[in-house]
């Protein structure tokens, strides 16, 4: 069966994204929120760019004391359906499966971009797991090949049978249970800035906040490339691993990664430094450094893209047009049952990597 993106992998159109009873900013606050609206959680998460120890954004605070001043001092009565924020995509992530261990068949994924003249350019993107059904299982074995096989089904699909299906699968991934975490990508203050927000303990009357956790797979440029104790930790960890890590294998652990990474437009990104490393090494895996770089957020959001992968106006860059490509072939050999995995990072065979 050959896979169709726009019926399997990714939604833009009108029809879809902008309809509210589908998917809509305020929903996807709903469902990250334990209050059933959202209000109070979007307050605190605005409010958090600002006070965050390893950055310190004003804008989305003085955005969200904006909304307050419009609409009212208690955030649980806000009409989050007001707020200008439109949906740009909506995203199937199952070549993020996870065929090891009693996994899950990967992601599903909402874009949000604000059309504020002044929260400008600032892009959420909400994620849900999508969990392992029944036939996801084969002898023992993790497959994801149910979950594929019925998101490979809707390519089959046309016209109102598709239309139906598809609402019925949106529904069943945008929930609660699954929700997961929201990343950001903005500008609100040059440079750009990357962030994951996942769900924490809070002091305040709420049960949980959104907080930085250390971001995946994205190496601490800056702090490594400095001389001390990290950096010589970092390298003989390397020395070890560097086979795995050029495959865009190996998981990065916490140590080396940052809460937050940025890199700015026009200005060329610092790039990891390998020196210090045994020169049969490099040698051996010439490509280490930019592997090491491109399955960080920085790097592969400005590599084969300008910053953002789906746009304010839903076009997407040449990256995650590729991308989607090297998806579709992935999802079909899940659906036929031949568990592939996927690396790290880009899923296309030859990506463009960093300078
Ligand atoms: C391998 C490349 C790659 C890496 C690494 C990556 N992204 Fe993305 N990002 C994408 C693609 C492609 C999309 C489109 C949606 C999707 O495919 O999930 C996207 C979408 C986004 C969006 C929605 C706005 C937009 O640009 O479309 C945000 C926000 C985002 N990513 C944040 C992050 C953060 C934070 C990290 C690091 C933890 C990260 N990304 C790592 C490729 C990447």
């Amino acid at each position: 069966m050959t896979v169709r993106i726009q019926a399997s992998l990714f939604w833009s159109d009108a029809g879809v994204v902008d309809d509210p009873s589908a998917v809509s900013f305020a929903k996807l606050m709903r469902l990250a929120s334990h209050d059933d609206h959202g209000g109070r959680l979007l307050s605190e998460w605005f409010h958090r760019f600002a006070t965050t120890p390893h950055s310190e954004r004003a804008l989305p605070a003085q955005f969200i004391d904006d909304v307050a001043r419009a609409q009212g001092a208690d955030p649980s009565s806000w009409d989050l359906a007001r707020l200008p924020f439109v949906v740009t995509g909506l995203h199937n992530r199952i070549d993020l499966a996870e065929l090891e261990a009693m996994g899950h068949c990967g992601e599903f994924r909402v874009s949000v971009a604000s059309t504020d003249p002044t929260l400008q350019p600032f892009h959420m993107l909400f994620l849900f797991r999508q969990p392992l059904a029944p036939d996801d299982t084969v002898s023992g074995r993790v497959t994801c090949e149910g979950t594929a096989r019925r998101w490979a089904r809707l390519s089959t699909l046309s016209g109102q049978a598709l239309e139906d299906a598809l609402r019925q699968a949106f529904a069943e991934r945008l929930t609660r249970e699954q929700f997961l975490m929201v990343e950001t990508v903005e500008q609100s203050l040059s440079p750009w800035e990357w962030r994951q927000w996942v769900k924490a303990p809070s002091a305040t009357a709420l049960p949980f906040v959104l907080e930085n956790p250390p971001l995946f797979q994205q190496l601490d440029v800056e702090r490594l490339n400095a001389p001390g104790a990290l950096r010589t930790d970092f390298l003989s960890w390397m020395a070890s691993n560097a086979a795995l890590a050029e495959a865009r294998r190996l998981p990065l652990p916490e140590r080396f990664r940052p809460q937050s990474i940025r890199a700015a437009s026009g200005v060329p990104r610092q790039a990891l430094s390998l020196a210090g490393l045994e020169a049969q090494v490099l040698t051996l895996h010439p490509l280490l450094r930019q592997q090491l770089e491109v399955v960080g957020c920085a790097a592969c959001h400005t590599t084969d893209a300008d910053f953002v992968q789906t746009r304010a106006d839903r076009t997407i860059s040449p990256f995650y047009a590729k991308e989607l490509e090297a998806r579709a072939r992935h999802l079909e050999a899940l659906a036929r049952g031949e568990a592939p995995t996927a690396p790290f990072g880009p899923l296309q065979a030859m990506p463009l990597l960093p300078p």
